[in-house]
This record gives structure tokens, C-alpha cells and sequence, in this order.
């Protein structure tokens, strides 16, 4: 998703790359769906390094594990060598409070809003315990509206994993984040929103709204067949995106799929 822009009007972008629903296991012979997701992931972030680096912060949104907290000490292993900030919500298959234990020290960066330059990114916890579906607190909701009018001089992307608009298949949309209306609502206050980010569906989805960027990006283990009111996995590759965000509040993007060695 991109916007055509003049080249006069380039600048510096702010550079990120995102990668989401890792479903990472403690152990090396730990599987999702059948896919070996610790060496799925590996295979994306080597990718990304070889393709798309240097970046300015990597974001990791949601079910960076499958259930056991002992994988974010894997993960955290995995990332230890980045010198850029890593960023990371919390999914329906995370831990929110180990992992704000485990992921608490550098290169790892857990505060909710974050400055660079002319963008602020906003992540929001929409993880409801025990719950595959996703939900804004009202205290979030709340935190959301303030930030956003303390930061109204910038740009903002917001991160959160479930995906607040419907993406066309039921099974999905049955678990997405069920007050995104409230969402939008709290983001129609302001002017300074120009992309949502997010995981959960397993694929990729791009849409423009109200000059809104919409995207989710695949996981980088398994995909969901688009459009299917039933669950079906997806034959294709593991994935992630990469996105530069300009000072004038465009993005430009790509999901990037990682096939085979
Ligand atoms: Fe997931």
C-alpha cells in the first residue's frame, strides 16, 4: 500500500519491519499446525536482516508465543543482537504479564507510545484473558484519546494484534476486535491517525479508509485462507512487512513472503 509521491518530497522515511504471530514453543521440537515455528521465524528475520536492514524499531504484534511463557526467554535469545528498539502487544496466545517480565530490558521496549521524529506510534493491549477475540478496555480506550491529543502535532500508526475492522471471513471476524466501532469512533476525534497495524489473521490485508491505512501482515509461520467462513490453512510461505514512514504522514509498505531455502 503505497501513496504516489513526488521525489522532491522525499525524505528520510522512518524505517520499521514487522513481524507477527511468531507462535513461538519453549523447545526446539515445539510445532503449530505442523510447522516448525522457531525455525519459520528465523528464516523471516534473516530475510529482513539480508533485504531490509537497517531499520529504526522492529514491532512484534501479538502471539509471539503459543501459550507457554518459557519462549520469550527463545525470543528474547533470538533478538538479543538487534540495536534497534523492538516493540511488541500482546495476542490472544500471550502472556501480557511475563511477558512484560521477561521482554523488560533492552534491545526489547514495551511503552505504549513512542516518538520518532515526526511519527508517534501508539500500541494498544486489546489481549482479553482466556479469549480468542479481542477487546479495548475503557481505560485504553481512554489512554488512547488523550494520547492522541497530546501528540496532535504528529503522525501516529497504531499497533494492536486483533484486527478492527472486518476482513471478510466469518471464523475470523467472529474473534476480531469486537469494539473496533469504539475505535474508530475515539480515532475519528482526531486528525493525526494515519495507519492501524496488525496480526491475528494469519494474511495479508491492505484497505484504504477515511485516508486510513488498514493492514495486517501474515505470520511468519502458518497462513488462514482470505475470504474462507471456515478455518483452512493456507499454502502460502511464511511472511512480514516492512513499512516507511514519511514526515509528510505518508507509509509506504510491502508484505514480503519468505519462501523456501
Ligand atoms: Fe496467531
Amino acid at each position: 500500500m503505497s501513496r504516489t509521491r513526488s521525489p522532491r518530497r522525499r525524505a528520510k522515511p522512518l524505517r520499521l519491519l514487522q513481524f507477527t504471530d511468531m507462535h513461538l514453543c519453549p523447545d526446539r521440537s515445539g510445532r503449530v499446525k505442523g510447522v516448525d515455528t522457531m525455525e519459520s521465524f528465523s528464516r523471516c528475520l534473516e530475510h529482513a536482516r539480508s533485504h531490509h536492514w537497517p531499520v529504526d524499531a522492529v514491532l512484534l504484534t501479538g502471539d509471539l508465543v503459543q501459550d507457554d511463557s518459557r519462549a520469550y526467554l527463545e525470543l528474547a535469545a533470538i533478538m538479543a543482537r538487534e540495536t534497534c528498539p523492538v516493540h511488541c502487544v500482546p495476542g490472544n496466545h500471550d502472556l501480557p504479564s511475563e511477558m512484560d517480565a521477561l521482554l523488560g530490558q533492552p534491545p526489547f521496549d514495551l511503552s505504549p507510545v513512542l516518538r520518532y521524529g515526526d511519527w508517534t506510534l501508539v500500541h494498544l493491549d486489546s489481549s482479553v484473558p482466556r479469549a480468542a477475540h479481542g477487546q479495548l478496555s475503557a481505560e485504553t480506550l481512554e489512554f488512547l484519546d488523550d494520547a492522541l491529543a497530546r501528540f496532535s502535532d504528529s503522525h501516529v500508526l497504531l499497533v494492536l494484534h486483533h484486527h478492527p475492522v472486518p476482513v471478510g471471513s466469518a471464523w475470523l471476524d467472529s474473534i476480531r476486535l469486537m469494539n473496533g466501532p469504539e475505535l474508530l469512533e475515539v480515532v475519528s476525534r482526531h486528525r493525526s491517525v494515519r495507519g492501524m497495524l496488525w496480526g491475528h489473521v494469519h494474511q495479508s490485508f491492505e484497505l484504504m479508509r477515511e485516508g486510513i491505512a488498514m493492514m495486517s501482515t501474515p505470520s511468519t509461520c502458518f497462513q488462514f485462507v482470505p475470504g474462507h467462513d471456515e478455518p483452512a490453512i493456507d499454502e502460502r510461505p511464511p511472511g512480514y512487512r516492512w513499512l516507511h514512514l514519511y514526515p509528510d504522514g505518508t507509509i509506504d509498505t510491502r508484505v514480503v513472503w519468505v519462501h523456501g531455502t
